[in-house]
């Protein structure tokens, strides 16, 4: 049955943007200076979010941290970094966004802490067996001596996920050795992000972005994981982190992990206003996924599976068809995503260049015609690319730990204006963290803004369009050669995944990706009305 909008919370229909905080906007005027993105600067750029169409923004951690990881290392939950301001500031972005009429969720990093942490810290000052090293997840070694690691897990980041401390006992860290596993089993932990949750929904925030939300409780005695991935190396091809963490084993996915989300559901529903979580999990199947959003869980978790799709109407079909028969019977609404701070951009993913901005478009607009929250990446609006990004400019520890490209590449920062880096990022002259191309002159917001069939416009055209769609909760599906086709409400959804031109099916077209002249041409998506 169709709810009314009036009756649906707010994030169910959400187009969400995510912010990448260092690399979307400087003022200048914090501690990263103006090549360093910092909360003024995303309060600054606000309005460009209200007039590209979108519902809220979703903020990358900003909490103290010695951004070993860029900030999903941290140090203090209830402080903002000095790179990128004050806990005042954060008041203010938080104040002007809902001015705006944005919604604002905040990334909560609830698996491991930063090496900084005062807790990882008097754990390290404390003897093993004491009490401070029973919030993280220290063990002995194996053999002899106990020089081997207490089991055989790698690091999402390459190499073992254990570290050694000087008095020989084990650390785990799933990802860098920087950011040690925190022991969900011990009740202290809990506690915590209770009082970590209620200090950001008490200054406003609207929701949370839940990293590593399968991730939190190991299996109870750490087995030997069965399944390891070969050690990336010169000769191997190179595993991306994705793939990585869809390895499902004892870290992953644990059937306890669903109490810590039941606990939260309930702080959620002490505050007014449809707060929500959504969860980051690299679940196997849609049906894991649903695991997350069962009433008194999460509101929503990223369905990666619309990512990692290959570029055919049959795999499409497959996905969008999952993923409603998966979350009819937990009554959640599907999100999607194509692009995020993980993960290749989705214009290099299906080929780069012309063909692939004309397929990026074109998933795009297909994703934004789904029923349920779509995300959307900073830059993504613009049509980027990845970057190749030079060694020597990169800064994932991923790129330190196996040698491997990284993530680097779709982290640059955005350009603004201008026709050279830092293309209005930060006042002046002076360089991002990360160099951007030089040849990005004419995909800046000024460069697109007002120019017809440029990407930015194409996405003010699509989100404006998704606006007047009814909300509707299911869809109906099917293939005929290589289209998509999408019927919601009495609104059809038509994605040509060939290479040919193909009659344009019947309606009064509302919105599309390309060109469209009375054919469908290849990689391009219409909406068309009945
Ligand atoms: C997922 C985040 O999206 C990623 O950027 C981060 O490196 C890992 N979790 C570890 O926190």
């Amino acid at each position: 049955m169709t709810q009314h909008p009036q009756d649906r919370p707010w994030w169910r229909d959400a187009a969400v943007y995510q912010v990448y905080v260092r690399s979307f906007a400087s003022s200048g005027s914090r501690g990263g200076g103006p090549g360093v993105g910092d909360l003024p600067g995303i309060t600054s750029r606000l309005p460009h979010l209200r007039d590209l169409g979108v519902d809220a923004v979703w903020i990358t951690p900003f909490y103290t941290s010695p951004q070993h990881d860029h900030g999903y290392d941290v140090a203090d939950y209830l402080d903002v970094d000095r790179l990128f301001g004050s806990l005042e500031d954060a008041d203010t972005l938080l104040a002007t966004a809902h001015d705006l009429g944005l919604k604002v969720i905040v990334d909560l990093v609830p698996n491991h802490t930063s090496e900084e942490h005062a807790w990882f810290r008097a754990a390290l000052a404390s003897p093993p067996g004491s009490p401070e090293r029973a919030r993280y997840l220290f063990r002995e070694g194996r053999g002899p001596d106990g020089s081997e690691p207490p089991n055989n897990w790698q690091s999402v980041f390459g190499g073992a996920a254990w570290t050694r401390v000087p008095d020989g006992q084990w650390y785990l860290h799933l990802f860098d050795s920087t950011q040690p596993d925190l022991d969900w089993r011990h009740p202290e932990v809990g506690d915590m992000f209770e009082s970590v949750l209620r200090f950001w929904l008490d200054r406003g925030a609207d929701g949370f972005r839940v990293d590593v939300a399968h991730g939190l409780l190991k299996e109870e005695s750490l087995p030997d994981q069965e399944r390891v991935l070969p050690p990336p190396g010169p000769d191997s091809p190179p595993t991306s982190m994705v793939e990585r963490t869809q390895v499902d084993e004892p870290m992953w996915d644990q059937p306890e992990v669903h109490d810590v989300y039941r606990r939260w559901h309930r702080v959620l529903a002490d505050h007014d206003g449809d707060r929500m979580t959504v969860a980051e999990a690299w679940t196997r199947t849609p049906e894991s996924m649903a695991r997350y959003v069962r009433p008194d869980e999460m509101q929503q978790a990223f369905n990666f599976a619309w990512l990692l799709a290959p570029w055919s109407a049959d795999a499409f079909a497959e996905v969008i068809t999952g993923t409603f028969e998966a979350l009819e019977p937990v009554g959640a609404g599907p999100t999607w995503v194509l692009s995020n701070h993980d993960v290749v951009r989705h214009v290099t993913r299906y080929g780069g260049g012309t063909q692939g901005l004309a397929r990026a478009r074109a998933a795009t607009l297909t994703m934004l015609g789904l029923p349920g929250s779509s995300y959307l990446y900073q830059g993504e609006e613009l049509g980027l690319e990845q970057v190749d990004v030079a060694p020597e400019d990169r800064q994932d520890p991923s790129w330190f730990r196996t040698g491997e490209v990284g993530r680097d590449g779709c982290r640059v920062p955005v350009p603004w204006s201008g026709d050279a880096p830092p293309y209005g990022f930060g006042p002046g002259n002076a360089q991002p963290w990360i160099p951007q191309p030089a040849d990005w002159v004419s995909l800046t917001v000024e460069a697109q803004t007002g120019v017809e069939g440029s990407t930015l416009e194409f996405y003010r055209a699509a989100l404006a369009a998704r606006r007047e769609l009814a909300p509707v909760d299911s869809v109906a599906v099917r293939v005929e050669g290589d289209v998509l086709l999408v019927d919601r409400g009495d609104v059809t959804i038509a994605l040509n995944c060939g290479s040919d031109d193909v009659p344009l099916p019947a309606g009064r077209v509302l919105v599309t990706s390309g060109p469209v002249d009375g054919v469908l041409p290849g990689d391009t998506a219409v909406w068309l009305g009945r």
